[in-house]
This record gives structure tokens, sequence and C-alpha cells, in this order.
């Protein structure tokens, strides 16, 4: 048979965040300590809350084991639609507008099977969250990028954004969705308010369907103030995720929300087009949303552990940007929300290639295991999570610096 029987998109599926694992496990097994911060994994460093984990348990115990309905069982469709309503005053349909989903991640790839022909246009924000770019790319589509400025906090040019989608629509392109993640992974910046306002009358003038992954919506710090776009989007097409990974720490429990809002005619064709996606893969692990309704509906019992989670990652972000800012060979913006840290390489002080020779040579010589900026769209940044104690943060950091002293011009 021929070798040559792969799509021709499937190049598109990667994600930096796992290159350099087979370096890292060589060194590990031959006995050499790597620190790990490549990915944010908020469960490897604060535990699953023990009252989901019994829940999880209780429904394996109860025998809830079975499939569910495709788009979700009742019990957490409910839960995720008095959460909008309870924090955003959002209404959302539980029977027809909230879909679970095997993490946001699946969510990504129902997104862009529904919407995405080869050669269609989305736009999206540089740096990007990796996958929803590749996820994109995978489809045969094309990005419109629109680059934060790093240079004002990671600002947007809103004006600059609505003249490269009108261009585009004007060349004949099909513009279909613009994609925002807030709070921001890989910069861990949070959206203004009027910026979100600005960038929904865009869509809704350009007629793109508003996409936001929320994910992070909970994990917000340093005085910023986080704005749903289902607040703001009423009236338009849009759709938000959400899931249990990064509010909830349960990662590993692989569930994600879809909300679709609307009634117009436009969130009617997503909402069945979702619900079909969601029956062609069956249904979303049944114990895991059992554990997850619980996860939500325990107000008080979440509200202790994300208080927690949110104080102790300030508290680290904050340390390790200051440490990195006191470099003389990066700069970082502290973050606000999420828990990762992106800062810009001196590339001009350093004798390395780029920051893929940067994040490779690292790992190699200093056992530091980071992700090169340039797989979110950010070349010669570097992104570190700040999930780990203070002790290791600090650890890692300084071994960066060593790094780059030993690799000055
Ligand atoms: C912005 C963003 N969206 C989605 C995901 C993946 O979410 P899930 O675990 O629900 O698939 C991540 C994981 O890091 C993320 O940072």
């Amino acid at each position: 048979m021929d070798t040559n029987i792969l799509s021709r998109f499937s190049q598109y599926a990667e994600n930096a965040i796992e290159e350099e694992n087979p370096t890292a496990q060589m060194l590990t097994r031959s006995g050499k300590r790597v620190i790990r911060l490549n990915i944010g994994d908020p469960a490897k460093f604060f535990p699953t809350p023990k009252y989901m984990v019994d829940a999880y348990i209780n429904a394996l115990k109860e025998g809830k084991t079975g499939y569910c309905d495709p788009e979700g069982i009742l019990e957490l469709r409910e839960a995720v639609s008095n959460r909008y309503k309870r924090i955003y005053n959002v209404d959302v349909n539980p029977n027809d507008g909230t879909f679970i989903t095997h993490g946001v991640s699946e969510a990504l790839i129902f997104l862009n099977s529904i919407l995405v022909n080869p050669g269609d246009r989305a736009v999206m924000f540089k740096p990007y969250y990796a996958v929803c770019y590749s996820g994109f790319r995978v489809f045969g589509g094309e990005p419109i990028f629109q680059e934060y400025q790093e240079d004002r906090e990671w600002d947007v040019d809103t004006d600059d954004l609505d003249r490269k989608i009108k261009a585009a629509k004007k060349d004949g392109k099909v513009v279909k969705y613009l994609m925002v993640t807030n709070p921001s992974n890989p910069t861990g910046m949070v959206l203004d308010r009027n910026v979100i306002e600005r960038i929904a009358d865009i869509a809704n003038n350009n007629d793109l369907v508003l996409i936001s992954d929320e994910i992070y919506d909970e994990v917000v710090y340093n005085g910023a103030k986080f704005t749903s776009i289902s607040q703001i989007a009423k009236g338009i097409p849009h759709i938000i995720f959400n899931g249990a990974s990064k509010d909830l720490d349960a990662t590993g429990f692989r569930i994600g929300f879809v909300v679709v809002p609307g009634d117009d005619a436009v969130s009617k064709v997503l909402k069945k087009s979702i619900y079909d996606f969601c029956a062609i893969r069956l249904c979303a692990s049944t114990p895991a949303q059992y554990a997850v309704t619980e996860g939500i509906n325990n107000i008080i019992e979440h509200r202790k552990s994300i208080d927690y989670f949110i104080r102790e990652i300030e508290d680290r972000a904050n340390f390790a940007s200051k440490m990195i800012n006191d470099s003389d060979y990066m700069h970082v913006i502290p973050p606000r929300g999420a828990y990762y840290l992106f800062p810009k390489l001196d590339m001009e002080k350093l004798d390395l290639e780029n920051d893929k020779d940067f994040v490779h040579k690292l790992l190699e010589e200093e056992g530091v295991l980071l992700t090169r900026g340039s797989g979110f769209g950010g070349e010669d940044h570097v992104r570190l999570v700040a999930l780990p104690p203070k002790e290791t943060l600090a650890r890692a950091i300084e071994k960066i610096d060593r790094f780059c002293s030993r690799h000055s011009k």
C-alpha cells in the first residue's frame, strides 16, 4: 500500500507542549531530575478536591457506569445552567444549549468539524492557545491573525481587527468565526470589558460566530475583573467553552461544557449540529459527569478550594514574574489570570537560534522543561507554568538565568 495515505491537513496535528517529552523522559531514565514547567496541569500540584473524588467513587459504586444522553447527564447540564445564572446572570437552557464534552479539547474538534471547510478563515488572536490553532488547521482552515500588543500589556487594536476581517471578506474569503481565549493561555492576560464589547460588535457586524474559551474564568487575580462574553453578546450568536479541568482542578476527569445561550436562527443551527456531533461519539464519561455535578453544586466546598488555589497562584506567579524581570535576558508582563508566564527572551543577547533552540538546550543542559513560545504563535518567548511551589520556581528560574549567562554573546 502507498504510505502516502495521510490527509494533507494531518501535518498540523502538533502540540508544542508535548514536543520535548521524549528528551525529558530520556533524561529522567538516565537519573537526571527534570523540573517540568511545560504543562498546565493543576492536579499535579493541587490535588483534585476530595469532595469531587468522593462523588466520583460514589457514582461508580452506585453503578452509574453506562452510557448517558449524548449531550450529557441532565444533572450536570442543570448545574452548568445554574452556574451561568448565578455568576453571570445569563440564561442558558439546560435542555437545548448546554452540552457536555470530553474536555474543551473535544469541543474544539466539534466546533471545527461543524463550521470549517478547507480554505475557510477564522479570526484568532496571537499568541493563541496552541490547540485552537492546530485544531482549526487540521480541518484545512486558514487563520486570520490579530496580534495582542505586548508593549501595551497585551491590548488589542480593534480598528485593525475590523479592517483585516473586512479586507478578507472583500477578497472573497469565507470567514466563519472569531475566537477569543480569555483569560489567556499563554499570556495570562484578562480582557477588559470595553475590549470585549468592541470585539463582540465587530463579530456581529461582520456576521461571524463569536467563540469564547473561558476555561480559566474563575482563576483571576492581581486586581483583574473577568467579563464573560455571554454577558455582553446577548442577541449575538455565540458559543462559550468551559469545563472542569481548570476551575475545578480536575484535568483527568476530561469534562468540558459547551454553552450556546442564544435562540436566534444561527444559534439554533449550531445547537442542532453540536447535538449531532455529541451523538456520533455517544457520550462523555458518565461517572466523571456525576463528580463534576457535585463539583459545581457544592458551592461551599468549591469556594474553599478555589479561593486557596487563586491565592497561591497569585503569590507564585508574582514571585516568578519578579525573578524573571530581575534577569538581564527576559521580561514578562505579570499574569492576571490562568497560571502561565510568557516571558520575552532578549535574543539579541543570546547565542541561541530561536525559542525552540532555547527550550531544547535548556532541557538538555539544566533539566528545566519549558514550552517554546512559537508553539503559541509567540516567537522569541517561552511559556512556563506558575503551578509548582515557589522553591521549585526559584530553582528553575535560577537555572534558566545561569543557562542564559552561559549562552550570552
Ligand atoms: C485555553 C485552554 N482551552 C482548553 C484547554 C484544554 O481543556 P480540556 O482539559 O477541557 O480539554 C486548555 C488546557 O490547557 C487551555 O489552556
